[in-house]
């Protein structure tokens, strides 16, 4: 499979070189056009799309790094470098003459960033190429290039949200065809996902909530190996968990302080209210957003809400939100001022296992999403900054970092290996201290 991958990377990268010898009619370019288009079929016969990633002055494809190939398209590397490309995803529909509006694009001399590149593409009609970054920090999301593409499933998870707050009738398929999309990108973007859904569009904070709760859930499920099918359910449970909050004053919800008996009791009531919407629609959703969401502040001893006068054993899925849930509202926490680290957050969430989440499961959750999340910026116990880049299943202390400063001393690094004498000494948060750092990770 990696030689057709090769192949295909190879020959975009030569009709890039082509074009910028002889002119789009020219018996050349057309050759080097068709060559392309066929290694690319190649790929789609296993692959829905072919998405290369340029990280430093690498190529890489899924967790594949092309070092070889690397050193070959070097000069094409360094090209897209300049443009802020990092990423291109091409899609199986992809057809010859969107091809040649993407290279053309990528020639224009003064396509200076990736925002440009992928607006001219969209304006010109192609669907099937989409360029931007590999990690967006959250200052460049509302720029980044996918977003459009994004927004078009936030309105459709949106919209069934809205109409069941007005208990009207609902478009099932479309919010499953949104929670598919959304589910079909997770492949190891969660983090990218987490971060776009975060983008204050709908001034509720609790819509970012819901959403990032069911990406997260729909990642955790899937690695924990429940079926496609299975996950999408979860994650549409996980979404509909605190519609009940609808209800109650914004006041309330978003009070810093304290809150009071009343107050308190108050927002309790979003469970039961929420399972009564729920139950409203369980004939086209499903008994199981219902349950989750009459479950999901129950704690695994069940020594939470509402109280239970029976034995009861939680749904699975239950467990699974609740996990994410508490995970998502503690990373929300975050300020300028308020630091939840993602070791307080693990910190946080350890003293709880087996109370208020299944231990096991709680060892899972972590063991999947390390402790520091793909895409953080850390200080090294050497003083160095550097980016999360991938976790260690079973090192979820130690992920492999990329150093990013200083810049000389720029490096990948496994911090399992390292281990005896390099660790991570703190985490930098991306809206305080990190943020200068977030544009060069
Ligand atoms: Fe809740
Ligand atoms: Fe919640």
């Amino acid at each position: 499979m990696n030689e057709k991958i090769e192949n295909s990377f190879k020959d975009i990268f030569s009709v890039l070189q082509t074009a910028r010898l002889y002119s789009e009619q020219h018996p050349q370019f057309k050759k080097a056009l068709e060559k392309a288009y066929s290694s690319l079929q190649d790929v789609f016969g296993s692959f829905d799309s072919l998405v290369i990633g340029i990280v430093g002055e690498e190529l890489v494809f899924q967790k594949e790094i092309f070092f070889e190939l690397s050193k070959v398209l070097k000069p094409m590397i360094l090209y897209l470098n300049q443009q802020g490309i990092e990423r291109i995803e091409i899609r199986r529909q992809v057809t010859t003459d969107e091809l040649v509006k993407f290279i053309n694009c990528l020639l224009l001399p003064k396509a200076q960033n990736k925002v440009q590149i992928q607006e001219i593409l969209t304006n010109s009609g192609v669907e099937n190429i989409i360029v931007g970054k590999i990690k967006a920090s959250s200052a460049d999301i509302i720029e980044t290039a996918n977003l459009p593409d994004y927004r078009d499933t936030l309105d459709k998870i949106s919209d069934p949200l809205e109409a069941m707050l007005e208990q009207k009738e609902i478009n099932t398929l479309l919010l499953r065809h949104a929670i598919n999309d959304v589910m079909e990108r997770l492949v190891g973007r969660y983090q990218e996902l987490l971060n776009l859904a975060t983008v204050k569009r709908y001034d509720t904070v609790s819509f970012a909530h819901m959403l990032n709760t069911a990406v997260l859930s729909m990642y955790f499920s899937s690695r924990l190996g429940f079926s496609k099918v299975d996950s999408m359910d979860i994650g549409i449970a996980a979404l509909l968990h605190d519609i009940g909050k609808i209800y109650i004053s914004r006041k309330i919800i978003s009070k810093p302080g304290a809150l009071n008996e009343e107050e308190k009791s108050n927002i309790r009531s979003h469970v039961l209210a929420g399972t009564e919407i729920l139950l409203g629609y369980a004939g086209s959703l499903g008994i199981l957003p219902a349950v989750v969401c009459f479950e999901h502040h129950l704690r695994y001893d069940l020594s939470g809400y509402p109280k239970l006068s029976f034995s009861h054993r939680l749904h699975m899925a239950s467990m699974v939100v609740s996990i994410c849930d508490v995970y998502d509202a503690l990373s929300q926490r975050r300020s300028y001022k308020n630091d939840y680290s993602p070791n307080t957050i693990y910190a946080i969430m350890m003293k709880e296992r087996g109370v208020f989440f299944h231990p096991e499961l709680l060892d899972k959750f972590f063991k999947i999403m390390g402790i520091w999340p793909i895409g953080s910026i850390v200080e090294l116990s050497d003083l160095r900054i550097a980016v999360v880049r991938e976790e260690n299943e079973d090192d979820i202390f130690s992920p492999k970092v990329e150093v990013i400063l200083p810049k000389d001393k720029k490096e990948n690094i496994d911090l399992k290996d390292a281990k005896s004498y390099l660790s991570i000494k703190r985490w930098l948060n991306p809206l305080g201290e990190g943020k200068e750092y977030a544009a060069l990770g």
